[in-house]
């Protein structure tokens, strides 16, 4: 195989053969091609795009270059749920809980946060002593015994994805459709789930700009999961502001103790009871939508929600305790306030400078290697829509390090237009495609 040949004909438009896509990744695996002609690949893909049948071949190439694992010694359908990436996004902390406190299994291989994004493993991280690094069999005993486990993936699991997902983050080819699809469905496949319900986030704080790309990209990736032979839903939801009002790890982690408790901020909640809709669904443990969301309100009101994610804790070695007395979570030594700089209604807010704020805060990674503060971070008092008067405060900054202080200031002020009109409201979820 010739990867310069590869190369050109991707540049000027030409679909290539499964079988060279196959040997291309695995050539790139194996070290034979070296990062810049795949760079150059990659830049090709991004402006020509890559057919269905080549999008697919990619997802297998990425599947077979590392372990895939199986849970059938744990019965029931298994699901799992995966979101793009967005600010504020805390459902998984939520669902898995909720979901298996409904008695659906919940099997679940999380990330950490890059850029402005926030990552799961290292919310979870907060919790002291917890452990996100769990065996196969731990695994296992674990979703028995409880109904869910949740650990960091071992770089195992798809490491051409893992390889290429690294190039493609510092040559500005992370957003496009097929490489994105590929991606996300290549590590979801991998890691085993019979079920998987999508969440793929469209707006300023998403790779996804417009809902028409966001469509395709959803269509995309359940076709591709649907013909590897697992049940896939996606749901398009609003990332055009934080979706919750905390943003930052151990921040993040009261949030959803709030929400397992009952209440918490209405958008959050009701993105979690969308998407556990349609994972109780998908495993097949109630027949309608209103039925799925009478049964986990049912379980977040009753408390069941809530004491699952205490035993969570507990089977993973952390401190069940945080769930009643959140103060236990680490806590920055200072608290900022931002106040707005002049009055009128937030009539757009750009979501990914709020991550880019909570980062230089120091609770996100700016490259993979960065170390985070998990006290760290913002909380939101006022969303989309809100009037805000001058000096009023916009948010407050849980700060260790004055360091960026200004600078991440500065980053959240400008994610937000103020204006004399309110903007029209938008839907929180826009879709189902099955
Ligand atoms: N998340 C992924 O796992 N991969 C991408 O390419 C983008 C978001």
């Amino acid at each position: 195989m010739q990867m310069l040949d590869l190369i050109r004909r991707k540049r000027e438009g030409q679909a290539l053969a499964p079988a060279e896509i196959e040997a291309m990744i695995r050539d790139y695996t194996a070290g034979i091609i070296p990062d810049y002609q795949m760079a150059a690949f990659l830049m090709a893909v991004y402006f020509r795009g890559l057919d269905r049948e080549e999008t697919a071949a990619l997802t297998r190439a990425m599947i077979a270059s590392g372990e895939q694992i199986e849970w059938s010694s744990i019965p029931g359908v298994k699901v799992d749920k995966h979101s793009t990436g967005g600010v504020a996004d805390t459902t998984t902390l939520v669902l898995a809980p909720l979901v298996a406190a409904a008695g659906v299994p919940v099997v679940k291989m999380s990330g950490r946060g890059l850029g402005h994004t926030g990552g799961t493993i290292d919310k979870l991280e907060s919790i002291p002593s917890f452990r996100v690094q769990l065996t196969r069999e731990e695994m296992i005993r674990q979703v028995k015994e409880i109904g869910l486990a949740v650990t960091a993936p071992t770089g195992k699991l798809a490491p051409a994805d893992g390889k290429l997902y690294a190039l493609r983050d510092v040559t500005a080819t992370v957003e496009s459709i097929p490489l994105i699809a590929s991606s996300v469905m290549s590590k979801k496949i991998a890691a085993g789930a019979d079920a998987i319900v999508l969440d793929v986030k469209v707006g300023s704080g998403a790779f996804m700009p417009d809902l028409e790309s966001a469509r395709e990209l959803a269509r995309i990736m359940v076709d591709l999961g649907r013909e590897m032979g697992r049940r896939v839903v996606a749901v398009i939801t609003n990332m055009d502001e934080p979706l919750g009002m905390m943003v930052g790890n151990a921040l993040e982690v009261r949030e959803a103790i709030a929400v397992l408790s009952g209440g918490g901020p209405r958008e959050l909640r009701e993105v979690c009871l969308t998407l556990g809709s349609q994972m109780l669904l998908l495993a097949g443990a109630t027949c309608s939508d209103g039925e799925a969301r009478r049964r986990l309100e049912e379980l977040l009101a009753g408390g069941a929600a809530l004491a699952k994610f205490r035993r969570f804790i507990a089977a993973q070695g952390g401190d069940p305790a945080v769930v009643d007395r959140p103060e236990l979570l680490p806590r920055a030594t200072d608290q900022v306030t931002i106040a707005a700089p002049s009055s009128g209604y937030i009539s757009a807010v750009q979501a990914r400078l709020v991550g880019e704020a909570a980062m230089l805060l120091g609770a996100g990674r700016i490259t993979k290697e960065s170390p985070i503060d998990l006290a760290v971070g913002i909380e939101l008092k006022k969303r989309l829509g809100d009037y805000v008067n001058a000096g009023e405060p916009l948010a407050v900054f849980h700060v260790n390090d004055r360091a960026n202080l200004e600078t991440a200031r500065e980053r959240f002020l400008a994610a937000y237009i103020l204006a004399a009109a309110p903007p029209t409201p938008q839907p929180l979820v826009y879709e189902i495609i099955r």
